[in-house]
């Protein structure tokens, strides 16, 4: 730990890629793993545009569900050190999977969350966008405020393409990162894999947190294993309040 806090001090870019498992202590289900479903679906079986198109209103009840568990969680002490690390490091990117919006509520500006936003919907005919505060719908499933046609969750859902100025903006970060950090994720998602991959392979020092080992453990320079909420406060003590 010594070793890796005089690292931490020593660089001044890091990245920070998150996934489900940083969550996890702040009562959200992860994907995969135990515990890891959503009521009694799998993320494969609703987050899909074939789901959506075959019954809207189920996929619409599963999103409003969760963005219920959303609303009500507060951001762990695991954000709370990747919010630190914003202001302490010079240059700092936050790349997260997670949906949940608790790294913007734990304080973090300099991010993108790729995967979208639980907390937003937008039309499937016209671009309009609907913020969704934290009460349930009143109608399933959502219609567009503007247009009248049905609205979807502003989520990437398996088998779409991701924003493609998020992912290049992205890289063009990860390619000259000293550090990244990789917290909570599986490694089932290629994307992100490959967003880890390439900031190592470009020279970045890689730390894995998490309980398990996972596909990234493979080519990361430290494993660090437990859980996020107490693994990184661990870290950080002595380095900035
Ligand atoms: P997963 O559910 O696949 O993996 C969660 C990871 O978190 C596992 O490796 C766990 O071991 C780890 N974990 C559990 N508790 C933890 C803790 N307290 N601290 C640290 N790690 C912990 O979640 P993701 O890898 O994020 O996509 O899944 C990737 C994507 O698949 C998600 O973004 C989602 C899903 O389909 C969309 O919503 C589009
Ligand atoms: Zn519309």
């Amino acid at each position: 730990m010594e070793e890796l806090k005089k690292l931490l001090t020593q660089n001044k870019k890091v990245a920070v890629l998150t996934g489900a498992g940083i969550s996890h202590e702040s009562g959200i289900p992860t994907f995969r793993g135990a515990g890891g479903y959503w009521k009694q679906y799998k993320a494969e079986e609703l987050a899909t545009p074939e789901a959506f198109q075959r019954d809207p209103k189920l996929v619409w009840e599963w999103y409003d569900y969760r963005r219920g568990v959303c609303a009500k969680a507060k951001p762990n002490p695991a954000h709370e050190v990747v919010f630190k690390m914003e202001s302490y490091f010079p240059e700092f990117l936050v790349i997260t999977q997670n949906v949940d919006g608790l790294h913007r509520r734990a304080g973090n500006k300099k991010i993108f969350e790729i995967h979208g936003n639980i907390f937003t919907a937008r039309c499937t005919s016209c671009s309009n966008r609907i913020s969704l505060g934290d009460e349930p719908l009143k109608e399933i499933p959502l219609k567009c405020n503007v247009c009248g046609s049905l609205a979807r969750p502003h989520i990437v859902w398996f088998g779409e393409s991701y924003d493609g100025d998020i992912l290049d903006q992205c890289y063009s970060f990860l390619a000259t990162t000293e550090l990244i950090f990789v917290i909570g994720t599986s490694g089932q998602v290629s994307v992100p894999v490959n967003m880890a991959k390439y900031a190592a392979t470009k020279g970045a020092y890689c730390i894995e947190v998490n309980p398990e080992e996972t596909s990234v453990t493979d080519f990361t320079d430290t494993f660090l294993q437990g859980k996020a909420g107490e693994v990184l406060p661990q870290l950080w003590e002595g380095i900035s309040n």
